[in-house]
């Protein structure tokens, strides 16, 4: 089971990550600065309704040595209503700014997020489990978002409502004050202790739970797989396991939660008895109107509460943080192929391209020197000299691992040289724009890709303002458009998801229309012939010879019948170019091509021969 354990983020609350991450939701600062001050409104309003209640009390009721009065009672209940509905409107408008922010936050970090993506280089991919990038971009910008909104909400709320209700016990009685606020740092110490571990608890749940994830997904997708291999006991025990740890961890997390909340009700109840005792005993004597008891005792009840919500946000800012610092590394990633400002300056970037400067091109390319490596000390390529002319079509042929795809990932920029150089056209490609090359280049990999839609749009997304006619021109062109209209709906018809409806050749032949749409300068073929069928070769075969026709190529193939028509087939083993020639040159030199070519051909001839027999 692969596992892709991600290293133990920061444990401390880290203020500058939340800046950092803050600065990227810089459109929604207004609304944060609005929602804190509401909160304030609404704390507001807790603090002042007790005191109400002490005027009405103290005011209305007959008490000792005090008749009971109508007078004001008209002003006091209007005042009363108006508090009430100004906390309703608070309520009601922190609800709808909570709920606008934790959504653009979300909408503004993803977006960021996306066309960082769409910015990064194939290498970064090549790091970058699919998985990993989702819950990225998934679950944890959802996380973030609804941290900034919920948590700041209640932060300013807990802070507002501690200070103002600190403030009107002191004033109403300063002694008794003092007294309950003695719970406090005990309190806050106690929140502290426990929100931490509960905190942990749940942060190894989740963790098993991502874990669960990954195993549900890849007992999914490799059943068949896992059938052939016979592992489904083994996989159960594993599967077994992780349940095992997130029952452990989950109860963990239950009974922190169980001893914490009775604690803090307990101290906050020997506060309140306090308050009650004390306050009781000054009221007997005259020191104390009960109106200001029952405030007092009000909001020894309620003080509790914001010690709690402040511990919470913290609590869950911290664990949210896990999430923050990932969407920021991706956020954070510089790409390792970048156009010079200068190039940007003439060209444009990927984003506002300045197609009015770009050169044409024609298709010369040329090798100079190029060293080459995926990974520090493990040379690909050195010294690689190769030169070729536009309209040219080059064969590279070789043992797995050779370097082919290498060579022509190098061409299409997806990685730059370590040393040397790449001339497009007789200039370094790094003196224009990816874009620029990338706009040129057809290519067409062993794996064809179709995107859900219909047959139309999958070809018409190589060249969006594309007429139905010049879609099916290129359809036709590579010969697609028999199977295409044996289809119920013809070009219309859906590939599903990731063109699942289609067979490996049916998508390869689509994925020819749209290479040939965009009507490329540079066309490439990594393997692309060598996941169908013989008969599909054929087809493929013919369309290759069309497409390529006044295009410089490359092709990589592993049959060699495919490559026999090529300008020049360069024979590559451990990232050299061990010959080169035409494919009479090389039979007639007796060297590796010819050693592979017949050991191929006589294959080919047995199997034909067997074919018939039976
Ligand atoms: N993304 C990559 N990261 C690290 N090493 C790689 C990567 N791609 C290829 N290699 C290594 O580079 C060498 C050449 O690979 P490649 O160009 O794919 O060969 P070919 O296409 O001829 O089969 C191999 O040793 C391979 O293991
Ligand atoms: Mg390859």
């Amino acid at each position: 089971m692969q596992q892709f354990d991600e290293k133990d983020y920061t444990q401390k609350f880290s203020l500058s990550l939340w800046k950092k991450i803050l600065r990227y939701a810089k459109e929604y600062h207004g609304d944060l600065v609005r929602l804190a001050c509401v909160m304030a409104v609404t704390a507001g309003c807790d603090v002042v309704f007790p005191l109400m209640t002490t005027y009405a009390i103290d005011h209305f009721i007959p008490a000792l040595g005090r008749p009971g009065t109508m007078e004001g009672m008209g002003g006091f209940v209007a005042a009363y209503l108006g508090l009430l509905l100004l906390q309703v409107a608070a309520i009601f408008y922190f609800l709808y700014l909570g709920g606008k922010i934790e959504v653009g936050v979300c909408y503004t970090i993803r977006r960021q997020a996306f066309r960082k993506l769409q910015e990064l280089p194939f290498s970064y991919y090549d790091r970058m489990p699919v998985g990993y990038l989702m819950s990225r971009m998934t679950s944890d910008t959802q996380r973030l978002a609804e941290t900034i909104g919920w948590s700041l909400l209640d932060l300013a709320w807990g802070v507002v409502m501690l200070i103002a209700a600190s403030v009107t016990m002191l004033v109403l009685n300063w002694k008794m004050a003092l007294i309950v606020m003695l719970v406090v740092p005990p309190l806050a110490v106690i929140s502290w202790w426990f929100q931490q571990r509960i905190l942990k608890a749940y942060r190894a749940v989740r963790k098993t739970n991502s874990k669960i994830t990954g195993a549900f997904n890849e007992g999914i997708m490799g059943a068949k797989t896992t059938k052939t291999l016979v592992r489904e006991e083994m996989n159960m025990e594993e599967f077994t396991s992780l349940t095992h740890d997130m029952k452990k961890s989950s109860v963990r997390a239950a009974s922190l939660s169980a001893v914490y909340l009775p604690i803090v009700v307990a101290l906050g109840s020997l506060a309140t008895a306090y308050a009650l005792w004390q306050g009781g005993s000054a009221v007997l004597v005259g020191g104390m109107t009960l109106g200001v008891l029952q405030a007092f005792i009000n909001y020894t009840v309620q003080f509790f509460e914001p010690i709690r919500n402040i511990a919470n946000v913290f609590a869950e800012m911290q664990s949210a943080q896990a999430a923050a610092e990932r969407v920021l590394t991706l956020l954070e990633t510089e790409p390792d192929i970048v156009d010079t400002p200068e190039v940007e300056e003439a060209f444009g970037d990927n984003f506002h391209p300045k197609r009015e400067n770009w050169p044409a091109l024609q298709g010369d390319v040329e090798f100079c020197h190029v060293d080459f490596q995926y990974k520090e000390g493990e040379k690909v390529l050195s010294d690689f000299n190769l030169k070729v002319k536009a309209g040219e079509t080059i064969a590279l042929v070789g043992p797995t691992g050779a370097g082919k795809s290498t060579v022509v990932n190098l061409i299409c920029r997806f990685y730059e040289p370590t040393a040397g150089e790449i001339k497009i056209d007789g200039v370094n490609y790094k003196e224009r724009s990816q874009l620029w090359l990338q706009s040129n280049l057809g290519y067409v990999l062993q794996e064809p890709r179709l995107f859900s839609g219909t047959i139309r749009d999958n070809i018409r997304y190589a060249r969006l303002d594309a007429t139905d006619e010049e879609v099916e021109q290129a359809a036709r062109m590579v010969n697609a458009e028999s199977f295409i209209l044996r289809m119920d709906k013809g070009y219309d018809t859906d590939v599903g998801e990731g063109g699942s409806r289609l067979s490996t050749g049916e998508k390869q032949l689509i994925s020819f229309a749209r290479a040939l749409l965009a009507d490329p300068r540079i066309f490439v073929l990594d393997e692309a012939t060598s996941s169908v069928d013989t008969q599909t070769e054929q087809i493929i075969q013919h369309a290759i010879s069309k497409v390529l026709t006044g295009r410089t190529s490359f092709i990589i193939a592993h049959r060699l019948s495919t490559v026999r028509t090529a300008d020049r087939i360069l024979v590559i083993d451990g990232g050299r170019i061990k010959e080169m020639g035409t494919h009479q040159e090389l039979l007639r030199r007796k060297g590796a091509y010819y050693n592979l070519y017949t050991n191929q051909f006589q294959e080919e001839q047995a199997m034909e021969i067997l074919g018939k027999a039976e």
